[in-house]
C-alpha cells in the first residue's frame, strides 16, 4: 500500500519516517517497542476544527473529547489546554481525569450502568452534566442527590431509531441497543417526564450518539430531525425545552486508502444545517450542540511503532511477518476485523516487493495486525509503523499472555515526550497475592 501520510508526518532528509519533527527510528531506539506515537500538532488541528467550525457557523457548542478513544493524564491536559470539554464513561476515567487537573464542571458522564459509587464520586468532584440513560439510574441518582442534598445537570440519553452504516458491535443509535431510551417506543417520554418531576435534576437536554467510524452524514442528520421533530412536540406537550442537544461522535478516519472520511468540519456544518431549519420552521430556539469526537481528534494522530521479529513461510499461502505486539496493544483487527495500513520506518517510500501479513505474539491464531500487505523485503529487527493507531488502541490495550501494556509518547515540533511508561513485569504482578 502507498505511504499516505497524516498530519505533520513526512520522510525525512535520510530517508526515515518522521512524525512531529522526530526520526521514528530514533524513538523506536529511545523508548523501545511497541511504542504508541502521538503528533500533537494534528491533535490540536482537530480540536481547533471542531470549535472554529461552531464559531464559524454562530452556534454556540462544547466539543467534548470522547476520552473512551484514549484515556491518559497528558491527553487530557491537551484536550483542557484546547479548551474543549470531556466525556468520560467510567470512574476510572473521571478519576483520571481529576488527576489531569480537568475542571469538573466541564466532563459529562456517560456509561449504560453507572455505579451508585461512580455516581457518588462524580456528584461530589462537581460534575458538569451527568447523562442519564435508563430508568435504573433516575432513580439511583434521585436517591444520591436527595442524601447528599446536591442537584445536578443531567441529559437523557435517546436512541433514536438510526441503522448507521457501521459495524454492528460499534453501531449504538438503533431500537435495539443498550443504550439509552427509545424514542419511538415512549421510553424517552416517560424518562423525560420522570426527570422533570423530580426537583433535584436540571434537564438541560437531550443526547444521542449513533454509532462510530461513520463516513456519511445521512445517518447524523436524520437522528438530529428526528430528536428536533420530538422535542418541537414536546414543547407543545409537555412544556419541555431543550437547552442543550448532544449529538455525540462517530466521526470516521482514514485507516486505510479504502475509507474516505470527510473534512471533520462537514459534518458539523450538514447536521448543523438540519438542525436550523427544523428550528426556524417550527419557531424552537435553537438548542447550544455539543459533540463528542473521540476517534476523529486522536485515530490518526496516532501510529504505532514495532520491532519485526520471526517470519515463518507457509509455501504458497501466506508469509507471516511477526511484530512484538499485537491484541494486547491493538485488539481492532481481532474484534472488529479492522484494516490497517503500514510501512517500514527507515524506507516508508520504497516500493513493495511482497506481500505479507502481519502477525501479532499473542497466543491466539487471531491475532493478526494486518493481513495481506505489500511491503519492502524487510527483516528481523526492523521498525514497522502502523498508522490511525491513536484511537481504540492504548485504551483498549491488555494483558493477554501477560504482555506489558506499551509506552506511548507525544511528539511535537522535534521534541518528544514520553506520557505514559511502558509497563514492567513488576507492574504486572503488582496487585498479585500468593497462594501462602
Ligand atoms: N459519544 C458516545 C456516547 C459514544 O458511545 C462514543 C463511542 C463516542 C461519543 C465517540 O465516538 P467516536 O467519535 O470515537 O467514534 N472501540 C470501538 C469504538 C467504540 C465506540 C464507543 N462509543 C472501536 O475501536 O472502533
Amino acid at each position: 500500500m502507498a505511504f499516505e501520510s497524516f498530519g505533520t508526518m513526512q520522510v525525512n532528509e535520510v530517508g526515515h519516517l518522521e512524525i512531529g519533527g522526530v526520526d521514528t527510528l530514533k524513538l523506536a531506539q529511545k523508548y523501545g517497542t511497541p511504542l504508541y506515537v502521538y503528533d500533537v500538532a494534528l491533535i490540536k488541528e482537530r480540536a481547533r476544527g471542531f470549535k472554529k467550525t461552531f464559531e464559524e457557523l454562530g452556534v454556540k457548542a462544547q466539543v467534548a473529547y470522547a476520552s473512551k478513544a484514549f484515556s491518559a493524564i497528558a491527553i487530557y491536559q491537551l484536550m483542557h489546554e484546547e479548551g474543549l470539554s470531556l466525556d468520560v464513561v467510567s470512574g476510572g476515567e473521571l478519576y483520571t481525569a481529576m488527576q489531569a487537573g480537568f475542571p469538573a464542571e466541564r466532563i459529562h458522564f456517560h456509561g449504560n450502568n453507572k455505579t451508585r459509587q461512580e455516581l457518588e464520586m462524580a456528584v461530589d468532584y462537581g460534575i458538569g452534566c451527568i447523562v442519564i440513560d435508563n430508568f435504573y439510574e433516575i432513580e439511583m441518582l434521585a436517591e444520591v442527590l436527595h442524601e447528599k442534598n446536591a442537584s445536578v445537570s443531567v441529559l437523557i440519553r435517546v436512541t433514536p431509531g438510526i441503522e448507521a452504516h457501521t459495524h454492528d458491535y460499534i453501531l449504538t443509535g438503533q431500537d435495539d441497543s443498550k443504550f439509552g431510551f427509545g424514542l419511538t417506543n415512549g421510553q424517552a417520554e416517560e424518562a423525560i417526564r420522570q426527570v422533570l418531576a423530580i426537583d433535584v435534576f436540571r434537564l438541560i437536554g437531550l443526547h444521542c450518539h449513533i454509532g462510530s467510524q461513520i463516513f456519511e452524514t445521512t445517518g447524523f442528520k436524520l437522528a438530529a430531525h428526528r430528536i428536533m421533530e420530538q422535542l418541537v412536540i414536546w414543547r407543545n406537550e409537555l412544556g419541555f425545552h431543550a437547552d442543550v442537544l448532544n449529538l455525540g461522535g462517530g466521526f470516521g478516519v482514514r485507516y486505510t486508502a479504502e475509507d474516505q472520511p470527510l473534512p471533520p468540519s462537514q459534518y458539523v456544518r450538514e447536521i448543523i444545517a438540519d438542525v436550523r431549519d427544523v428550528a426556524t420552521s417550527n419557531r424552537l430556539d435553537m438548542p447550544e450542540i455539543w459533540i463528542e469526537p473521540g476517534r476523529s481528534l486522536v485515530g490518526e494522530a496516532g501510529t504505532t511503532l514495532y520491532t519485526i521479529g520471526s517470519r515463518k513461510e507457509v509455501p504458497e499461502i501466506r508469509s507471516y511477518v511477526a511484530v512484538d505486539g499485537g491484541m494486547s496493544d491493538n485488539i481492532r483487527p481481532s474484534l472488529y476485523e479492522a484494516k490497517y495500513n503500514a510501512v517500514i520506518a527507515d524506507r516508508p517510500l520504497e516500493v513493495a516487493e511482497e506481500t505479507v501479513s502481519i502477525a501479532g505474539k499473542c497466543c491466539e491464531s487471531g491475532d493478526m495486525l494486518i493481513w495481506d500487505l505489500p511491503l519492502p523485503k524487510s527483516g528481523a529487527g526492523e521498525v514497522l509503523a502502523v498508522f490511525c493507531t491513536g484511537a481504540y488502541g492504548y485504551s483498549m490495550a491488555n494483558n493477554y499472555n501477560r504482555i506489558p501494556r506499551a509506552a506511548v509518547v507525544f511528539v511535537e515540533n522535534g521534541e518528544d515526550k514520553l506520557v505514559v511508561a511502558r509497563e514492567t513485569f513488576e507492574n504486572l504482578v503488582q496487585l498479585d497475592l500468593p497462594l501462602h
